[in-house]
């Protein structure tokens, strides 16, 4: 099934293989390729098998490749570039790490795919982690409160040139007011009614991502933990159609 094939919704559905686990990730990638948009590989794929053996487990299907990178802009900008021959659809950075790395970045990615003839990512931003409240905050020095801070970040990113940003169910109605209809919202926290909650504090059903205008809805668990992960994916089309 070609992606234009998929049932709707679905295109824009990315599963995350969180696993070091080579096996693992090739056993979800063949269970549920070309019924979901794409697949998301963070740091516990990368640490353990590399940026090149992502590419190779998902074989055609679409790529979010979640670096999160932070550094100073000359090696961010190498690093992003370094990514481009994995094709990757999305790659990301934290927008705490500044405007001049941010524009390096994207300024990189944009001439890079230029020079070497390869399709340009999204560059997203990371504005401030779901797993940081307020106080959390303040220790590091950053100003609250957390939702003027997410908003803050964003406006920065988009005057930056970068895609989009990564932000919580809750926080996409505040970011689109901010950021416009253009500006690409990736949101994980995702839980159909019937799945389990884990450690996610700040949730939405599938379909209320989408109708409050995510662009991109990354899910985890409810698929990669269910014990047909081939059936998840189905129930949540069908909640989607
Ligand atoms: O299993 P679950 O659906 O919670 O997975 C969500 C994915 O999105 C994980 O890869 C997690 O690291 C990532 N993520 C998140 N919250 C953020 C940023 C990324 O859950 N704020």
């Amino acid at each position: 099934m070609t992606p234009q094939q998929l049932p709707a919704g679905m295109e824009r559905v990315y599963v995350s293989l969180d696993t070091p686990d080579l096996d693992r990730a090739a056993y979800l990638v063949k269970a549920l390729r070309g019924r979901v948009g794409g697949f998301k590989v963070g740091k516990e794929f990368l640490s353990a098998q590399g940026a090149a053996k992502a590419r190779e487990v998902v074989g055609e299907e679409a790529l979010f490749l979640d670096v999160k990178f932070h550094d100073i802009p000359n090696t961010v900008a190498a690093a992003l570039r370094a990514l481009l021959p994995l094709k990757p659809a999305i790659v990301n950075l934290h927008a705490s790490g500044g405007a001049a790395m941010m524009k390096a970045g994207a300024e990189s990615l944009r001439k890079g795919a230029e020079e070497l003839r390869l399709p340009q990512p999204w560059l997203i931003a990371v504005t401030v982690l779901t797993s940081l409240d307020e106080d959390d905050l303040k220790q590091v020095g950053q100003m609250g409160p957390l939702g003027a801070q997410v908003q803050r970040l964003a406006q920065l990113a988009q005057e930056c040139g970068l895609e989009g940003v990564v932000c919580s169910p809750q926080e996409i109605a505040l970011l689109r007011e901010a950021c416009g209809a253009d500006f690409k919202l990736i949101v994980p926290g995702i839980r159909p009614a019937w799945a389990a909650v884990g450690d996610q504090k700040r949730i939405m059903t599938p379909r209320e991502a989408l109708e409050a205008g995510a662009d991109i809805r990354v899910i985890g668990r409810p698929i990669t933990a269910a014990d047909d992960p081939s059936e998840a994916v189905a129930r949540i089309a069908e909640e989607l159609s």
